[in-house]
């Protein structure tokens, strides 16, 4: 967990190459849901657009086709879930009936000034979702993915827009920052200073992780 643009998707992306576990972002599946039109995606379109969260029946329903998905079946890294406490609830009882548990939740902190300077650059790419840092040089000169063959065009998020960042970090601190108290007083809680160059914030984040994950090229398989 962590405020918009506190690096949850960078960081998590990560965690994916290390540990080989997929990371689960109800922000991906969101929008995924919003580009196909389905219904869930019909739904979640305007308080997505508007920075509110969107309703809890959506984002659960969401989770749970993902959650029974076969690659989820070693492990997996949630990116933006829960953010209330209803959500948190419900996931406690969604492990429970696959006889699982969360290993750690981390908090990011991140000065929100650094986060305002780091949404505005924020691209990602249409095809493999990566996410990158880099605003165009000038206008009509768009940066594009180096990961895809063909290089599509990294495309801006349409609710990175500054007004609608403020009213995402209000929410955030509303609904989702008292979710730390929930997972301190479960003795899952590590919090890590977020606010430093990715490569660092990598190795804070694995040090926190230290005590409960093997690496992927490990004989151990991770527990969920
Ligand atoms: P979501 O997509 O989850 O957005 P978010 O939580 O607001 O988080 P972001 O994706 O903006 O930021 P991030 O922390 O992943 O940072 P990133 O790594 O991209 O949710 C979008 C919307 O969907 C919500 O507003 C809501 O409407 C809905 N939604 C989602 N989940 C929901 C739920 N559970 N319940 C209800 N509604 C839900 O990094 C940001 C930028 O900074 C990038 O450009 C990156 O390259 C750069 N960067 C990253 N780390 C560093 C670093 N260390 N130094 C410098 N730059 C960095």
């Amino acid at each position: 967990m962590g405020a918009p643009g506190s690096g949850k998707g960078t960081q998590s992306q990560r965690l994916v190459q290390r540990f080989g576990i997929p990371q689960i972002s109800t922000g991906d599946l969101l929008r995924g849901a919003v580009a196909r039109g389905t219904d869930y995606g019909k739904r979640a379109k305007a308080a997505m657009d508007s920075g509110q969260l969107v309703v809890d029946e959506i984002v659960l329903g969401i989770i749970r086709e993902r959650l029974a998905e076969r690659d989820a079946a070693r492990g997996f890294i949630l990116d933006g879930f829960p953010r209330n406490l209803a959500q948190a609830q419900a996931l406690q009882k969604m492990l429970t009936g696959i006889g699982a548990a969360l290993d750690a939740v981390v908090l990011f902190e991140v000065d929100y000034d650094e986060i305002i300077k780091r949404i505005s650059g924020r691209r990602s790419c249409p095809q493999c979702a990566r996410v990158f840092n880099s605003p165009a040089s000038a206008p009509g000169d768009a940066p594009r993915c180096d990961q895809c063959a063909d290089h599509p065009r990294l495309a801006q998020r349409p609710d990175d827009e500054e007004s609608t960042v403020r009213r995402r970090l209000e929410v955030y601190e509303r609904e989702t920052r008292p979710l730390a108290q929930f997972y301190a007083a479960a003795g899952l809680l590590r919090t890590i200073d977020a606010d430093a160059p990715v490569e660092e914030v990598t190795a804070r984040l694995i040090g926190a992780l230290s005590s409960v994950a093997a690496p992927a090229v490990s004989c151990s398989a991770p527990k969920t």
